[in-house]
């Protein structure tokens, strides 16, 4: 029945949306399956934006949808925020690539290192997959060991993502993969490989593997052990370091050695960041011994690091990130006890939440295989029918410019959209 109604379904989304199928049918021609991201592709094919502004988007047939993807977590400050739009402007008057060095570059680096208790110096990237790319070689030549152990389910950029059967593209990275929120599966990993992993990679919350929390005690846990063990502990925070003014790190007071960060934190353009302690970072420093040589055309892209300057100094408040805290705290809640009366949940942490088609108890990705993920599809469908645009695959991310307002109108589609997907699934 189910796959009926999807069917259907495709076709009705089809037929409202006319320009961006032309448009998808001609990108599809140059572009593999007519995307340049994996994960913005759905069935029968995605919508195209016109405009954005605060927490609405247009496309190209004119309908209008409240974002409640977020881009993924990018889009935090929500779209067109006055603080970069003032930063980028200055920017272009000013001038770009310059082939040197820019002021804002210190000044975003010191903010950071006020904010994150763990930060003693950073280094920019283009990207998170970057940030943790360099995160990965400095712990590993810093270790003298080649191993880097990581977890089921862990995503920490297009070449770096960890499933169990989910292939990627990634670099061949030496990875020992053990299951989230499990310390044994991780004291097993260290004991069969002694003194050959060097490097811990973790997210404080699995974001991409279905945003899961992870569980009182795991990251404390992992600090022990990456300790006892002599192992770099490497918190990958381009998700959760929006959780608070020092990232989750600094509301779970569990300190990294090495912490990469990016999405909001650029306002939107391309930014990574890594992280941490002096003694690690130092080894990308001119004349240390041994030192290796880091660059990156783009690492400090005027754009990405003056608009970053702009968020860090004028939206990235204490106040701002708590209460977004709060509200997706709140809003998770309320969305949770409407899922639960059809089978449903709503995990996460704070402003991140992952809609799940099970209410077994879930604290790794494994929990989810056996889920079938087709009335997520069709959950997804229905709340853009009615005006409501989430992750494909159940992704729920808070903005600033959003209110309680647009709050209670996700949570009245959320409803209706439920029982057309109890319906579907008799
Ligand atoms: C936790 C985490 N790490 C790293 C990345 C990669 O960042 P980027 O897409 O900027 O390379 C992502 C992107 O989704 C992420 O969620």
């Amino acid at each position: 029945m189910i796959s009926h109604v999807l069917e259907s379904t495709y076709q009705r989304y089809a037929a409202k949306r006319p320009v961006s199928k032309r448009l998808h049918m001609d990108a599809r021609s140059v572009l593999p399956s007519g995307t340049t991201r994996s994960v913005l592709d759905f069935d029968p094919f995605p919508f195209t934006v016109a405009s954005a502004a605060g927490c609405l988007l247009t496309d190209v047939d004119g309908h209008e949808y409240l974002d409640y993807l977020g881009d993924y977590s990018v889009g935090l400050a929500g779209h067109n925020p006055q603080a970069v739009r003032q930063a980028v402007a200055a920017v272009l008057d000013d001038g770009w690539s310059f082939g040197t060095v820019a002021a804002e570059e210190a000044e975003v680096a010191r903010m950071l290192c006020e904010r994150f208790d763990s930060l003693d110096l950073v280094r920019f990237t283009s990207s998170g997959t970057e940030a943790n790319l360099v995160a990965i070689s400095l712990a590993l030549k810093w270790s003298g060991r080649e191993k880097v152990l990581v977890f089921d389910g862990g995503y920490h950029g297009g070449f770096l993502s960890f499933s169990r059967g989910r292939p990627s593209l990634n670099v061949p990275v030496d990875a020992v993969l053990c299951d989230y929120n499990d310390l044994d599966s991780v004291r097993a990993a260290f004991d069969q490989w002694p003194e050959q992993i060097g490097c811990v990679l973790v997210e404080p919350m699995l974001g991409s593997g279905g945003r899961i929390q992870s569980v009182p005690g795991f990251l404390a846990g992992l600090r022990k052990i990456c300790d006892e063990q002599g192992a770099v502990l490497v918190f990958d925070e381009v998700q959760t370091s929006r959780m608070s003014y020092g990232g989750a790190q600094g509301l779970l007071g569990v300190h990294p050695d090495l912490t990469t960060m990016g999405k909001y934190l650029g306002g939107g353009f391309g930014f990574g960041v890594v992280g941490g302690a002096e003694r690690i970072l130092l080894q990308i420093a001119r004349g240390q011994q041994p030192s290796y040589d880091h660059s990156g055309t783009f690492n400090n892209n005027r754009f990405s690091v003056s608009a970053s300057a702009a968020m860090l100094k004028s939206v990235l408040t204490r106040e701002s990130l708590d209460a977004l805290f709060q509200r997706g705290e709140q809003l998770r809640g309320q969305a949770d006890a409407q899922l639960r009366e059809y089978g449903f949940q709503a995990t996460g942490w704070g402003s991140l939440i992952g809609i799940h088609p099970t209410d077994i108890p879930v604290a790794r990705t494994s929990d989810l295989a056996d889920a079938d993920r087709r009335p997520i599809e069709l959950l997804f469908h229905e709340l853009l029918d009615r005006g409501i645009y989430t992750g494909k695959s159940g992704f729920v991310t808070l903005s600033l410019p959003q209110t309680p307002e647009t709050d209670a109108r996700f949570l009245e589609a959320l409803e209706s959209s439920l029982q057309v997907v109890a319906r579907a699934c008799r």
